[in-house]
């Protein structure tokens, strides 16, 4: 059984049909990227996958059961974790501080409760904070001011937030966009380290991103789905270089 999967998912807005029936079946630790012109529908057929959008119609399954309709939070607390798309960064806080907050959010299931709950979970939460600062390089920048740090910093911040959240399934979107060449390799390095314990969908507009991370890789164009496979199927796929590829050469 596919751990995401996203069956014939529309999305309207008025006239214009943004996503136009695209499936899509994630396996567990896997990397599936979705590539696409501007205005290709990637980012809404990503919030139909997090639950920000409730699609015109189609459903999205997590682990065989319908997710379709549960909403944003409640599909977080499932463990689908959307990162770099609206910063959740508190600047005032320290890094330390705003990893935190997602982290008791979290511990605070109905399993962990007992007599000693709130003890038990801030230190459970405290060692979330500890592995995800060090899982994208920022413990020794724990004690530092959020809107002290360099702009690559605060978007490895905003992907601590998401594993903070212990998800299954973390979706990126265009976790490169605005970073320098040096910030773009760190950040592919630390993706390719995060997923061997996480599944990853991604979109993404730098292609050496893509081809060096998916597994998979999904191409959409006016809102519909033009090819899939693997890098080197995409690569050689004459409708992507027409339609894509080329175009960004
Ligand atoms: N909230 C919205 N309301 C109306 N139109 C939207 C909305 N979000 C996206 N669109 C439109 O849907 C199409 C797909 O957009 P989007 O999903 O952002 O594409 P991509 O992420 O591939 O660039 C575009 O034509 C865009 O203008
Ligand atoms: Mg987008």
């Amino acid at each position: 059984m596919p751990l995401l999967e996203a069956r014939s998912l529309t999305k309207r807005f008025g006239g214009l049909v943004a996503v136009d029936g695209v499936s899509l079946s994630v396996e567990p630790l896997t990397v599936t990227a979705l590539i696409g012109p501007n205005g290709a529908g990637k980012t809404t057929f990503f919030r139909m996958l997090a639950g920000e959008f409730e699609p015109t119609s189609g459903d999205v399954y997590f682990k065989g059961e319908r997710i379709t309709q549960l909403g944003v939070t409640r599909v977080a607390q499932l463990g689908i974790a959307k990162s770099f798309q609206v910063t959740q960064i508190f600047p005032k806080l320290s890094v330390a501080e705003n990893a935190l907050i997602p982290a008791l959010a979290a511990t605070r299931g109905p399993f962990k409760l007992d007599a000693f709950g709130a003890v038990s979970r801030s230190r459970d939460a405290h060692a979330i904070v500890e592995r995800v600062l060090t899982q994208v390089g920022l413990s020794e920048r724990r004690a530092a001011r959020a809107d002290d740090l360099s702009y690559g910093e605060k978007r490895r911040l905003e992907l601590a937030l998401a594993l903070a959240t212990e998800p299954e399934v973390l979706l990126l979107d265009e976790p490169s966009a605005g970073m320098s060449p040096e910030e773009t390799r760190t950040i592919v390095d630390l993706l390719g380290t995060l997923r061997a314990g996480v599944t990853i969908v991604i979109v993404e507009h730098d292609m050496d991103v893509v081809f060096g991370l998916a597994d998979r890789i999904v191409v959409l164009q006016d809102g519909r789905q033009i090819a899939e496979g693997t890098a080197s199927e995409i690569r050689a796929n004459k409708r992507v270089q027409d339609a894509y590829l080329g175009g960004v050469a």
